[in-house]
Formats: C-alpha cells, structure tokens, sequence
C-alpha cells in the first residue's frame, strides 16, 4: 500500500499526486518551503492531507531554527506558519493544524527551545496518526447507510490520497466493503485537475473496489437513469449552518440528487467545520490559475486571449445535504443545533 505523506528522519516524504496515475514517485522535502509549494502545487492534497503537511512543515521548519533566543525562535515559527497559511485558504483543516501547532510552541516555550522542537514533532505525528483513526471511525458510523449492492457517486479524491491513510468519503465506502457488502463506485472526473479519474479510480482500482469513471457532466444523466442510489464527497469547510465547501461541481451534484430523490451525504472529520463561520457565504474560495482550464498537458486548446475561471471549490447550501458522517456520528438536520451538539461530544 502507498504511503500519501510520512515523516522520516528529518525530512517530509509526499507521494507526487500530480504524476498519479502514471507514476508513483516520491517528492523529499527537507525544508518547510519545499513543503508548502508541495502543498500549493497539489502534490498533496485534499483537507485532512493538507492539516497532517503543516503540521509537519512546522516541525520540520522549527528544527531547523538556529537560535538560543526564545523569542527569537518564537517569531521564525510564526512566519513559517504564516507561510503554510497563505498555501491554500478554502480547507479548514490547514488552520486548524496550524493552531493546534502554535499550543504546543505555547505550552512549552518555557521549557526551552530543544524541548519545542520535540514536542512540535510528537504533535505532528499524532495528528498524522490521530486523522487515520478518525476516518477508520467514521467509516463505522457512515457504513450503515450503505445497503447491499449500493451503486455510489462520488466527486474528487476523498480517499487515503486526500488524508493519512483509509480516506473520508472513500473510508465509508471502504468500511461497508469491510462488511462483505456488494458495492460499486462511479467516480466523477472533477475537471479541471482530474482528481477523480486519476486519484479516485487509482486507489478504488488498489483497493479493488469496482469504479466507473464518468464526465462531470454526466452526473445528472446518471441519476435520471437510476444507476445511483447515493452521493458521498468529502468537504474542505463546513460552516456552522451545515454549508459545506468542497471541490468545484459538488453543489450541481447536491442539487441533480435532490431532484432525483437521491440522498447526497458528506463525510468529514469534526477538524474541517468551522463553526466561527456562520454560514457557506463566509467561506474563503480558492481561485486557481486559469490555465489549469485552458491547458491540458502544457498544450493551450482554448482560444488565445480567452480568459478562464476556475474556482477550486465550491458552497452546497445545507438544505441539499441528507446528513454529514462524522467520526462521532451522523449529524442531520436541523445543522445548526446538532452540528454544536456534535462538537460538544
Ligand atoms: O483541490 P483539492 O484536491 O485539495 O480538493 C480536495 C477536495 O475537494 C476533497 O473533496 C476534500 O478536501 C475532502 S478530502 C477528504
């Protein structure tokens, strides 16, 4: 099996996503800056994968700080923090990583800046190895809503690519497999990067688990013939009302399913709501380049002086979500009470 991102001695091993399916090679980052344009390149990606390489970042870049001065090391952690943070702005999990590595330089600042530096590295694995268990967990709670022989769409890469290991969305399909059901996958392309036929259809064709790569386009299609019987995306943020923000075509999904009469269900950790933000309005959307629409391969196949864009995610109001699996449980509706309710628990 393939590891998407492990620590060894001193440096960040990532598995290259941006050269899956055709090669499965291995990028080395011995600095935090290698990491984060690793991170902004989409070497690696996906919310929970994201959280796991900053934290690793910070600890590999507040190794490297050469300085006897508290403060002084203080303040380096705080611009390789501040450089992680201006990586990618949609996904949550990334400042909640973040934060969660400043308490450790809090809490232990006292006890010197070798004691620091250790600690930032404990962290940093126990959040690697705290998000697999987490989705192992939540494809517990979430497997019950796959019956026997369930036909599942599914958009982008929400699977051990996008995390530490096991997946969100891909775990609950992973775990009802576990139970001997009968499943089958149709994976949406999710142009314009392509995460779902390169990284989907990669590591359910790994796992053996049947996949069938189809257009964006031909999501609806799809429903209207009743070959689906359920949606599961991951999501990048989730507001405190229930709207969630995930890859760019998600909402078309979320809204062809209600129309269809078919349950659209979204898998993510608790790390990825946000309940500081209201409601899916207030979520930052990474706008990309427009060349990653108007190219393919290097090659330009839109017209010259055609401008594109291209937002990376998008906002499915709460209305259209069926229930969101967490790893403490599945919340439905209302959002805003049971979400408050799930993060007390
Ligand atoms: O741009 P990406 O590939 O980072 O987008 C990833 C997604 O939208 C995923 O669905 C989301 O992060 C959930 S991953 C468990």
């Amino acid at each position: 099996m393939f590891k998407t991102i492990e620590w060894k001695k001193d440096k960040v091993v990532l598995l290259d996503q941006t050269r899956l399916p055709e090669q499965e090679v291995y990028v080395e980052c011995r600095e935090v800056s290698e990491l984060a344009d690793c991170i902004r390149r989409l070497v690696i990606r996906g919310a929970p994968a994201i959280g796991v390489a900053a934290a690793m970042g910070i600890a590999l870049g507040a190794g490297k700080i050469k300085t006897g001065d508290v403060r002084k090391f203080r303040s380096e952690v705080e611009k390789i923090c501040t450089m992680l943070a201006a990586t990618r702005p949609t996904a949550v999990n990334l400042f909640w990583s973040i934060d969660r590595m400043k308490k450790v330089v809090d809490v232990y600042a006292g006890m010197g800046i070798e004691v620091v530096k250790e600690r930032l590295k404990k962290e940093a694995l126990k959040i690697y190895r705290e998000d697999i268990e987490i989705n192992r967990e939540m494809g517990k709670q979430g497997r019950e809503l796959i019956r026997d022989g369930a036909r599942i769409l599914t958009h982008c890469n929400a699977g051990a690519l996008a995390t530490a290991g096991y997946g969100t969305a891909l775990g609950v399909i992973r775990a009802a497999k576990g139970e001997g059901k009968k499943i089958e996958v149709f994976a949406c392309e999710t142009r314009p990067v392509l995460q779902g036929s390169r990284l989907t259809a990669w590591e359910l064709k790994k796992s053996r688990i049947k996949v069938t790569v189809l257009t964006d386009g031909a999501a609806a299609f799809l429903m209207q013939k009743k070959m689906v019987d359920l949606v599961i995306t991951g999501a990048d943020r989730i507001a405190a009302n229930g709207d969630s923000a995930n890859k760019i075509g998600t909402y078309a999904l979320a809204i062809s399913a209600g129309a269809h009469g078919i349950p659209f269900y979204i898998a993510a950790p608790l790390s990825t709501i946000d309940v500081r933000i209201r409601s899916g309005k207030e979520i930052p959307i990474e706008l990309r380049s427009g060349e990653e629409v108007t190219h393919i391969q290097g090659k330009r196949f839109v017209p010259q002086g055609i401008k594109a864009w291209n937002p990376a995610f998008d906002v499915t109001p709460a209305e259209y979500i069926t229930a969101i699996i967490t790893e403490k449980g599945i919340v439905k509706k209302p959002y805003l009470r049971n979400i408050q309710k799930i993060m007390k628990s």
